[in-house]
């Protein structure tokens, strides 16, 4: 059995990951208990840790993300139009684009961040029962989303997972901690999915339904992350790099930063901008669009400020439209574009 070595020396891999399963009380509990060092299960290759191969730390590149307005947007005509265009580069161009003025109240969302960090910061007993890394739980609190891979290092961070099946999830389901603020976001992040599936189905040269009809964004899995701060934070990572196995992901960050997107090879940093939302386009758009939509990789570093909080509102198919293969819209392809993906 190959073992890791990580720079803090060979470690019995699975013990740590058992051990730190068995707390039940998350990157928090590490937090809590005083940790001044970070345990070896944290710590990433150095390669991951890298901005890019001339830059021998995590910091990211200044890159201007394209914001897009969303004011107007039910107004259609001229503006419309325009918006639809901007869209279409940002998605193809970017594969993540900030929106702003999109309709959900300031309040709303700084009452969703204040309710997963008031969820988080619960006493491990209250978060115990929903400790789980069996993704068939609808409603599962963890720090890696799933089992790790054989040797694969931990992340910095927890999360609590809601899954909304067809846009439904039973609110008894939900934690008391933030259920009625998950509630009220899902409610926005459908709104918001309607006017989302219009504009990039516009933005493909398709009927403004197309996207809507396939049902492919009608369920989301919810998020709530918290990244507590971390004693060695260049040495880990909160989010390891990754795409989105998604169709589209709106995400929530609070003010601390930390999120960066692989742009022209390097890591750049995604700032926080209050208000604004995030918007990217995941691995199963990509395939549908037949790559007139690029799904980017990502990750968040790890840092000695926070914790930070963040919501992920991953958009996926409903579960009738699960059951059957995707592959790129027939409109999409014809002799001169062929399929890319079966
Ligand atoms: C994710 C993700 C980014 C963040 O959960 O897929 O990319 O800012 N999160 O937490
Ligand atoms: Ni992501």
């Amino acid at each position: 059995m190959a073992v890791p070595t990580n720079g803090n020396g060979r470690y019995d891999w699975a013990k740590e990951v058992k051990e730190f399963d068995e707390t039940k009380a998350g990157v928090k509990g590490l937090v809590d208990a005083g940790v001044t060092k970070l345990p070896r299960l944290f710590v990433h290759p150095r390669d991951k840790l890298e901005s890019h191969p001339q830059i021998k730390s995590k910091d990211g590149v200044k890159i201007e993300l394209p914001t897009i307005d969303f004011e107007g947007v039910k107004d259609g005509g001229a503006r419309r139009r325009e918006l639809v265009e901007e869209i279409r580069i940002a998605a193809k161009e970017w594969g993540f684009f900030r929106i702003v003025n999109h309709g959900i109240p300031l309040h709303t969302m700084d009452a969703m961040l204040d309710a997963v960090r008031r969820f988080h910061d619960q006493p491990t007993e209250e978060k115990m029962p929903l400790y789980s890394a069996d993704s068939r739980k609808k409603v599962r609190f963890n720090s890696n989303n799933g089992p790790l891979r054989e040797n694969e290092s931990a992340s910095w961070r927890d999360i609590l997972t809601c899954v909304f099946q067809d846009d439904h999830l039973d609110p008894g389901d939900i934690p008391l901690a933030c259920r009625r603020e998950v509630h009220e976001y899902v409610k926005c992040m459908i709104e918001l999915r309607e006017v989302m599936a219009e504009l990039l189905s516009e933005a493909l040269g398709l009927n403004n339904d197309c996207l809507s009809r396939m049902e492919c964004m009608k369920s989301e899995a919810l998020a709530c992350l918290y990244y507590p701060n971390c004693p060695e934070p260049e040495k880990t990572l909160g989010t390891p790099k990754h795409s989105d196995m998604t169709f589209l992901t709106l995400l929530m960050q609070d003010n601390i930063g930390g999120l960066q997107i692989l742009h022209d090879d390097k890591w750049a940093d995604v700032p926080p901008v209050r208000g604004a939302l995030i918007a990217n386009i995941g691995d199963l758009m990509q395939i549908i669009s037949n790559d007139k939509f690029t799904s980017v990789e990502h990750r968040v570093v790890a840092q000695a400020v926070g914790p930070r909080i963040s919501v992920a509102c991953f958009f996926m198919p409903s579960q009738r439209a699960a059951a059957k293969p995707f592959g790129p819209i027939k409109e999409l392809v014809s002799d001169e574009n062929p399929g890319i993906y079966r």
